[in-house]
């Protein structure tokens, strides 16, 4: 358990009642281009990301993931600090670059090393490992053969998957293949936002159905590691119309299908959405819906909030994306707040695709600083946890199978466009020395796995 610092609040954590499984997963998640720093350091090569923080203008304050939080240095601190926590499970993701650092041919063994080093710490300290095989950041050698839209990639991301499987797989056994291919191909391909930051509908229909290729073909070669449990993570939010009219209702039905379905649809059921596969067409083979669609073990869903959309003509998607409605309650960052529209994506998602849940993230964001005592009383982060985390034993009771919940994050790290601004950490990190200071979360959210466990043993 993390101590109180003198002066803190006294933290209640939340009774968590039945029906949450004896088993249940908790844990904590981050990404590798996120937290790592290291860019330049021990032969990792450039990932899209490193070129695309460097364009005027992208990213809040002209912010890098170079340094981050040091993790690559610090893991074991870090790991240190889950402990104290009491998470039994970590996910992270491996950073293709660091291991290939031309995306393909030669393997960079000190790169291979750290995650060696990663995993048995890890496993030292008791908590599992859940690897990520994907979490955004493309080797940019990659990059420049075309990237996703290019079909070879899917054979580049298996080779990437057997060389991961063969290093660390008598390790690790639960493997995801890709973090939210929505959000990377959405906002890489069509919205701008991410890189390569172009906007061209064909190039984003086909990364969708090569990033479903290099699914299927990873899960073929994850199934080769003795015991793996594999699974893919999706990012699930609730597609809303703006306004109570046919034609926001009919925008927000086809953002419902390319940001929710477009990826777990033809990866667990074996077909895309309808209004998806005119687009997908141009780019499908005969064979290709078995190649993408290959059992696997469990569905990691990632939620924060509802999405709004309105009609828009000129749009080529035939959506354009709206605010959050004025009233609706938010998080510091301005997300909206509705723990009942978790409860419901947890319901959906257990009818749609029946395989068992696991949160992969959740989560929220505030611009902080340390107080005068020299801590963070984040008690609209805490408030924001019991609350979700409450929405999912209600669903659980409704009989969603959700066996674990990860929060994200377990540090302050590199938040994509908003650059170090926005921090989603239960550990708050002064990037200047690094150092890193739990907030009250992290010991709120220490007792809440521990009250759990005491009642789970009961
Ligand atoms: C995502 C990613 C994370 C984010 C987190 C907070 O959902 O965008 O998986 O990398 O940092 O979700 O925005």
């Amino acid at each position: 358990m993390i101590s109180s610092q003198p002066g803190a609040p006294a933290i209640e954590p939340i009774s968590i009642r039945r029906p949450l499984r004896r088993d249940f997963v908790w844990g904590v998640s981050t990404s590798s281009y996120q937290i790592e720093g290291a860019a330049q350091v021990d032969g990792r090569g450039p990932s899209i990301w490193d070129g695309f923080c460097r364009e005027p203008g992208r990213i809040a304050n002209g912010d890098t993931g170079d340094q981050a939080c040091d993790h690559y240095h610090r893991y074991r601190e870090d790991i240190a600090l889950m402990q104290s926590i009491g998470v039994n499970a970590y996910r992270f993701s491996t950073a293709w670059p660091r291991v290939l650092p031309k995306g393909r041919g030669a393997a960079n063994e000190a790169g291979l090393a750290f995650y060696d080093r990663l995993v048995d710490g890890l496993l030292e300290a008791h908590i599992e490992p859940w690897l990520c095989l994907y979490h955004w950041d493309l080797p940019q050698a990659l990059q420049d053969l075309g990237g996703w839209t290019n079909r070879d990639s899917a054979d580049w991301f298996a080779d990437y998957a057997r060389l991961i499987a063969g290093r660390l797989g008598d390790r690790v056994k639960r493997f995801a293949t890709f973090n939210e291919p929505s959000v990377f191909t959405i906002f890489g391909y069509s919205a701008g936002g991410q890189p390569p930051g172009t906007k061209e509908l064909e190039s984003f229909y086909a990364t969708i159905h090569h990033v479903n290729l290099a699914h299927g073909a990873a899960v073929d070669v994850l199934r080769g590691v003795a015991g793996a449990s594999i699974g893919v993570i999706h990012n699930l939010q609730p597609a809303r119309p703006a306004h109570p009219t046919p034609a926001d209702g009919k925008a927000a039905a086809i953002l419902d299908d390319i940001w929710n379905r477009a990826f777990p649809d033809p990866q667990i059921i074996g077909d895309y959405p309808a209004s998806l596969r005119a687009g997908i067409d141009l780019h499908r083979r005969e064979g290709d819906m078995e190649r993408i669609c290959r059992p696997i073990d469990w569905l990691g869903v990632n939620h924060y909030s509802p999405i709004y959309a309105k009609a828009e003509g000129a749009s080529p998607l035939g959506f354009a994306w709206a605010e959050v409605p004025a009233d609706a309650p938010r998080s510091p960052i301005g997300w909206q707040v509705d723990p009942e529209a978790f409860r419901d994506t947890l319901l959906d998602a257990h009818d749609r695709y029946g395989l068992p849940i696991y949160v992969t993230e959740n989560g929220a964001g505030a611009a902080e600083k340390l107080d005068a005592a020299g801590g963070v009383n984040d008690v609209e982060r805490i408030d924001y946890l019991s609350r979700y985390i409450e929405a999912m034993r209600e669903a659980a009771e409704k009989g969603a199978d959700v066996r674990g919940y990860f929060v994200w994050s377990l540090l302050d790290n590199f938040e994509w466009g908003a650059g170090y601004t926005n921090r989603f950490g239960l550990v708050f990190v002064d990037y200047a020395t690094q150092k890193r200071i739990p907030k009250a979360s992290a010991r709120w959210y220490a007792a809440t796995i521990k009250a759990h466990a005491a009642q789970a043993t009961s």
